[in-house]
């Protein structure tokens, strides 16, 4: 062999060596999944150009096709009006832009059709968003990658009641209020109490509770088991029936308030319990909002047993009395709805200390309920809230704005107090009502798009509020598309990180209800406000 070839040889084995190596770390460089070696996934390492989805109109109609062949066509919608229906609503804080519509809204009827729903959006790399009872408040359902609606509607059962065990089983689109009617008749009953026309799909999306949930928790103790339809169509089930269980990791726990971002719901095994013998109710006005806040702090720290605490200050009750939606007519001042269950007597007394406490701390007046009746007709103006605001819109360019925020229970009149003077110096309608024996309580603003800067500022300093007070930015109404960027500052970049990585884990296409609760892509200039 002359010199030369060997030479030639030698740079030819070179090159390829070279060119190997070049090629293996461009490949490598392309595979996505590099990411995958963390513990968490920081917004700063995903794809900018972010989820690849497939929406063009071929692929859509071609998934209609495929929807047809599952559901039937009597069971899919592209009609104008349901698509608006189905991606937001007047009572929601987020306004849905015309973009964030489904291309279509399906109505399947088994877990086993959920399944195939998903798969062929898993093969067609189209996006879904769950529906139940569209109640949520925070653009929860806003269709912000387009794609397709599963709608449950046709999910509405009670699948299996266990008496002997306090548990059923049902579907998702059962409404709380009619699991409640049918428990009634057996003197059994489930506890979380959302907005009117909830269901248990939705309600354990945003991890739900209300005005019961000082006594009973909220919807996170009170399932035991989901069957769920993860985004590639595979069937799970967190677990089975019994009230404790130590076997590994909580997937019942973790899907609730995952706001349909991990698996769609199709089945819920949840805890009842028996019906309180005896109710009342009992109301409180006070001078200040702050006294009413004091008192709550009060009756909680001498453990009195109360079932349900509601304030409810002079703005709010200025619109009930003024929606003239009950039959009584109410002081427009700070108020306090006291709920009480148990025996006959237990309640007897349980009234007499707090009012007594009420007292202390200055109450103007005080009644209660003479009978189940009466009691019904006080409560009711507890739930006129956020519909007696909303009756005082101007027109039809008037908007509402619902939040919530938490905090520790002593932190309470500090917040409700500073809250109060910022919403009244705002100048805009403003309500305050809340579960505030949790800490919990809500803001409802009316606004127009003039008004809409102040109002997301009042909405902002609440929630900073909370935050500086050891708060969270959301009690119980749930992340959606609102509160995403205030998640950080309540627990920290991190903390959002291995909540993305837990996201992606389970949804590494986002196709489930994508940009709630984390973003999956950063946000553009001006879209987060400055903390
Ligand atoms: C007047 C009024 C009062 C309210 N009061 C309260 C209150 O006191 N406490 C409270 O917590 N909330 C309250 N809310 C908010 C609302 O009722 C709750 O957030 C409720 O849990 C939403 O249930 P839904 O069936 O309407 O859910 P939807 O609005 O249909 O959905 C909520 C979220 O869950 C997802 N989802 C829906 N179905 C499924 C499923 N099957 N599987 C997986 N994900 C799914 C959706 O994509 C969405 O992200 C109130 C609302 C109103 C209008
Ligand atoms: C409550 O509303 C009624 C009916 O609109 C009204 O007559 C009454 O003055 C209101 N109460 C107060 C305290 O303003």
């Amino acid at each position: 062999m002359t010199p030369e070839s060997n030479f030639a040889k030698n740079s030819a084995f070179t090159f390829s060596i070279v060119f190997s190596c070049v090629l293996a770390y461009w490949f490598g460089s392309k595979r996505p999944d590099k990411v995958s070696l963390l513990s968490t996934t920081p917004l700063s390492s995903v794809d900018t150009k972010g989820p690849k989805h497939n929406t063009s109109p071929t692929n859509l109609e071609a998934c209609w096709t495929d929807m047809v062949s599952i559901v039937d066509k009597e069971h899919v919608s592209t009609e104008e009006g349901d698509l608006q229906s189905h991606s937001g609503s007047d009572w929601s804080s987020y306004t849905t832009k015309d973009s964030e519509r489904p291309f279509m809204i399906v109505s399947p009827s088994t877990t086993e059709e959920v399944s195939e729903i998903m798969k062929v959006c898993h093969t067609r790399k189209i996006p879904v968003t769950g529906y139940s009872g569209g109640t949520s408040l925070e653009g929860h359902f806003s269709a912000t990658r387009g794609g397709i609606c599963v709608d449950f509607s046709r999910m509405d059962k009670i699948l299996k009641l266990h008496k002997e065990d306090l548990d059923v089983i049902v579907q998702p689109a059962l409404g709380w209020e009619l699991l409640n009617e049918e428990l009634g008749k057996e003197g059994l009953f489930f506890p979380p109490d959302p907005g009117p026309g909830a269901m248990i799909g939705g309600m354990v999306g945003t991890g739900c509770s209300g005005t019961n949930a000082y006594r009973y928790g909220t919807m996170r103790d009170w399932v035991l088991s989901l069957t769920v339809v993860l985004a590639d169509g595979t069937v799970i089930k967190t677990r089975q029936r019994p009230r404790k269980s130590s076997a590994g990791y909580d997937l019942t726990r973790m899907f609730i308030g995952s706001e349909g971002t991990l698996g769609l719901v199709t089945e819920a095994t949840l805890k009842i319990t028996v019906k309180p013998k005896h109710e009342s109710v009992a109301v409180t006005s006070f001078g200040t909002i702050r006294e009413a806040a004091e008192c709550v702090s009060r009756v909680v720290g001498e453990g009195v047993p109360i079932a349900a605490v509601e304030i409810l200050d002079d703005v709010q009750m200025r619109c009930i009395n003024e929606s003239g939606s009950t039959s009584r007519t109410w002081k427009e001042v700070p108020t306090l709805f006291f709920k009480f269950s148990g025996t006959q007597s237990a309640v007897k007394e349980s009234i007499g200390l707090v009012q007594k406490l009420a007292k202390s701390k200055g109450s103007k007046s005080f009644d209660f309920a003479k009978d189940a009746d009466e009691a019904a007709e006080l409560w009711s103006a507890r739930k006129e809230a956020l519909w007696s605001v909303m009756a005082k819109r101007r027109d039809e360019s008037d908007h509402v704005w619902t939040t919530d925020v938490a905090v520790p229970i002593s932190r309470l009149p500090d917040i409700i107090e500073e809250t109060k003077e910022d919403m009244a110096s705002s100048g805009l309608l403003a309500a305050m009502v809340g579960h505030v024996g949790d800490g919990n309580f809500h803001a409802i603003l009316l606004f127009n798009d003039k008004e809409r800067e102040t109002a997301e500022a009042v909405v902002h300093r609440m929630v900073k509020r909370a935050v500086e007070m050891e708060g969270t930015v959301t009690g119980e109404h749930g992340v959606g598309l609102i509160k995403r960027d205030y998640l950080a500052h309540e627990m920290g970049e991190t903390t959002v990180d291995a909540m993305r990585k837990l996201k992606q884990a389970f949804d590494p296409l986002c196709l489930l209800n994508c940009d709630k609760i984390v973003r999956v892509q950063k946000a553009k200039a001006g879209e987060v406000q400055p903390w």
